[in-house]
């Protein structure tokens, strides 16, 4: 299923790599990497990425329908990776809006859709996730919020080589889903296994801040927040949520 794997042992950002290769490459290849010199998150933050413990992988996707049709692919990325880690026993997996996975409320792994094309072109997309293994304590000292282990929320760890197989053959699957039919099919998926599902949060939207109770998401991909004004839904790139 998947065209073609590079394993590059030390890398600038797996994300940065397949991104100048977008040209040349097959639909759905992928590159893995041990270590990276300049992991990134959503709007230029940092990914730590030390060596040897975590998973840091990338796959080039090209959506024939357009930029348009890349709304809320994170989402459908989210709900792919949880359900290939409980495929390999992880119990306890949840997504967090729109672009994070947690266990006991701390973060396990990012992903990050970086996009190249233009509005009426079919969209060129690399699609990034860095997932935490088993990443020792002090090597994660430096990141400012709490985060967490694939190792914690399994009673064995997968071998890697599993691992990265099972996330490839998943994203895959759940892509192909996307493109026969939307976000429609994924609500259901990802509510099930959403983190703040029916729990107080805040939504913050540069130096606005929204609290209610989150909802799940609509088939837009939306985040439905409920506030004493009723049911909104909420999209876009620039959108935080936290738990209160
Ligand atoms: P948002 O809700 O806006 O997505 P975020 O804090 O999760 O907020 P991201 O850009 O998604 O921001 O992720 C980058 C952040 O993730 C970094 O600023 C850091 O706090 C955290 N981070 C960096 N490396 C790791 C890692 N290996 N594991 C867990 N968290 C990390
Ligand atoms: C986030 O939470 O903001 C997303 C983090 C995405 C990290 C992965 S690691 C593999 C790929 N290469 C990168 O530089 N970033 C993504």
């Amino acid at each position: 299923k998947c065209p073609s794997l590079e394993v590059i042992p030390v890398i600038d950002s797996t994300n940065q790599y397949l991104l100048e290769r977008v040209a040349t490459l097959p639909k759905g290849a992928c590159c893995l990497a041990e270590y990276q010199q300049a992991g990134r998150g959503r709007r230029g933050r940092q990914w730590l990425s030390p060596f040897g413990s975590n998973l840091y992988l990338s796959m080039y996707w090209r959506l024939d329908a357009g930029i348009a049709a890349a709304m809320g692919l994170s989402l459908v990325v989210g709900v792919a990776i949880a359900e290939a880690l409980e495929s390999l026993g992880a119990e306890g997996i949840k997504v967090k809006w729109p672009n994070d996975l947690y266990y006991q409320d701390r973060k396990l792994a990012g992903i990050l859709v970086e996009l190249s094309g233009q509005a009426g072109e079919a969209a060129h997309l690399v699609i990034g996730m860095g997932l935490n293994i088993a990443m020792p304590e002090a090597e994660g000292e430096a990141i400012e919020q709490s985060w967490t282990n694939l190792s914690e929320a399994c009673d064995s760890l997968p071998e890697r080589n599993e691992l990265a197989a099972a996330l490839i053959n998943q994203l895959h699957s759940a892509l192909n889903d996307y493109e026969e039919s939307g976000m429609e099919g994924f609500t259901s998926r990802w509510n099930r296994l959403d983190n703040f599902l029916d729990r107080p949060v805040k939504l913050l939207m540069g130096n606005r801040v929204v609290e209610g109770i989150a909802r799940g998401i609509n088939s837009q991909g939306a985040l439905l927040l409920e506030t004493e004004q009723g049911i909104s839904p909420y999209l876009g790139g620039e959108i935080s949520l936290r738990g209160c």
